[in-house]
This record gives structure tokens, sequence and C-alpha cells, in this order.
């Protein structure tokens, strides 16, 4: 595929794990521990095809809400995650950056976070975003909050606050906007994520669950990508 045809950023809501494991009759845990390895798959499939931006939804600030002990799992899986892949990612030039609040998630989980941002930061290639107690609101409101003390400093004018400014403040500061948004599992919300980031995103909703996405899935929603009239509110060129 010609390279401007290509997402540059490409946003996914890993949906379904949980039904996919329950159809069949196994615990949600188990479908999460498929998620992963589709997840894997994912990753280097982005970055082999030069995809730029890789943004995904692991665990979201509503997601505190589950069962205990399903929020150790998921936690306890991108540690696994982590150690498993990271070597890997690193060979591959990619950038693992985590997007979200620090506050809540335990410390192992923010050792591992820690050490493959570390590791990888002056990588190259990919940027791979894993938001974990990540939410857009949230986001919004940390921004708002950093700009208004700004204001209150006297270090910036109301009138000077533009929408750069706010990219600026957000936890993908400096990253192009999402041109792809993907969502798994057949849902057609955005539940939270990327809410200003997303403003001109495609958005392709797949049927599939997220354990049984892999690349030839993504390949496809990049062909659907391709084929849309992208217009951002003026007419056709
Ligand atoms: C949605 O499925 C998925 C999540 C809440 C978590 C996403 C996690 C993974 C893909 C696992 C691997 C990744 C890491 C790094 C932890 P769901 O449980 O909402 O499914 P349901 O809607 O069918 O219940």
């Amino acid at each position: 595929m010609p390279k401007e045809l290509l997402p540059r950023h490409v946003a996914i809501i890993m949906d379904g794990n949980g039904r996919w494991a329950q159809r069949r009759l196994m615990p949600r845990t188990y479908g999460h521990r498929e998620g992963m390895k589709a997840l894997k798959e994912v990753v280097k499939a982005s970055s082999e095809m030069g995809i730029e931006v890789l943004t995904v939804y692991a665990f979201s600030t509503e997601n505190w809400t589950r069962p205990q002990d399903e929020v150790s799992f998921l936690m306890n899986l991108l540690v696994e995650f982590i150690e498993k892949e990271l070597e890997e990612m690193h060979q591959n030039q990619v950038q693992v950056h985590f997007i979200g609040e620090r506050s809540r998630i335990p410390a192992a989980c923010l050792d591992a976070i820690d050490r493959a941002g570390v590791k990888t930061r002056d990588n190259r290639g990919m940027v791979f975003n894993v938001a974990v107690n990540y939410g857009a609101r949230q986001e919004m409101l940390r921004a708002v909050q950093t700009i208004a003390a700004e204001a209150a400093a006297g270090r910036i004018l109301p009138d000077e606050i533009t929408e750069d400014r706010i990219s600026a403040e957000l936890f993908t500061a400096g990253l192009p906007d999402p041109d792809l948004l993907i969502r798994t599992a057949g849902e057609m919300r955005v539940s939270n994520y990327l809410l200003w980031q997303i403003a001109y995103s495609e958005f392709v909703v797949v049927d599939k669950m997220w354990p049984d996405f892999g690349k030839a899935d993504l390949s496809e929603a990049i062909r659907e990508y391709a084929r849309r009239d992208r217009r951002f509110g003026g007419l056709k060129s």
C-alpha cells in the first residue's frame, strides 16, 4: 500500500475477551490471556507495516469496577506481557510508552512500565502507547488544570490558549492524532478513549472478538480506511 494511504496512527479498543471465553465455557481471564497473544501479533504487524504510532486500550479508569481478581489478573498480565515481549519490541526499534494516570496502578506494574519506557526511549521505530488506568475525560481535566494554573500565575492569557496548547498537555503530546480507530466485538461506542484526539479519526468496527483479531484483520481495517474519503469537514478535493 502506498505510504500516503497508510494511517500514521492507529488506535484500538480491544473488546470482547470476556465474551470470547464465555462462549467457550471458559473463565473470562482465559480470554484476556488469548487477547494478549492477539496484541503481540498486532504490535509486530503494525511495526512491520510502517505504522508510526499504535495506541491500545489495555485498562480504562472504569475497569477498576470489575471483580478484584479480574483487575489483578489484568495487571499481572501486563507485567507478563512486558517481560515476554520487551526484548523483541526493543530489537524492532519499538518505543513503548504508557498513557494514563499512575495512581492506583500496582507498584510491580509501574516498575515494568517504567523499565520498558527507559529501555526503549531512544528507539526510532513505531511508538507503542499502552493505555493503562486511562480515561479521556480525566486526561482533558488534567490538561485544563495545568493550563488554568499557568493562567492563574499570569504566564498565559486565556486568549492565548490554542488547540495545539491543549494537545501538548495530553498524554499523546507530540504525536499525530489517530487516523484510524478500530474497535472489536461489534460495539459502536468510544468508551472515554482519546476523545480529543479522535476528532477526525475514521472509525472501523469489527465484529470479531479481540482474541480472534490478527494481522489479516488489521490489514483489512487499513484497506477499509484507505477506501474512505477523508474530508475533515471540508468538500471533496
Ligand atoms: C476487553 O474485553 C478487554 C479489556 C478490558 C482488557 C484488554 C486486555 C487485553 C487485550 C489483554 C492483554 C493486554 C495487556 C497488556 C494487559 P472485555 O473483558 O471487556 O470483554 P467483554 O466485553 O466480552 O466482557
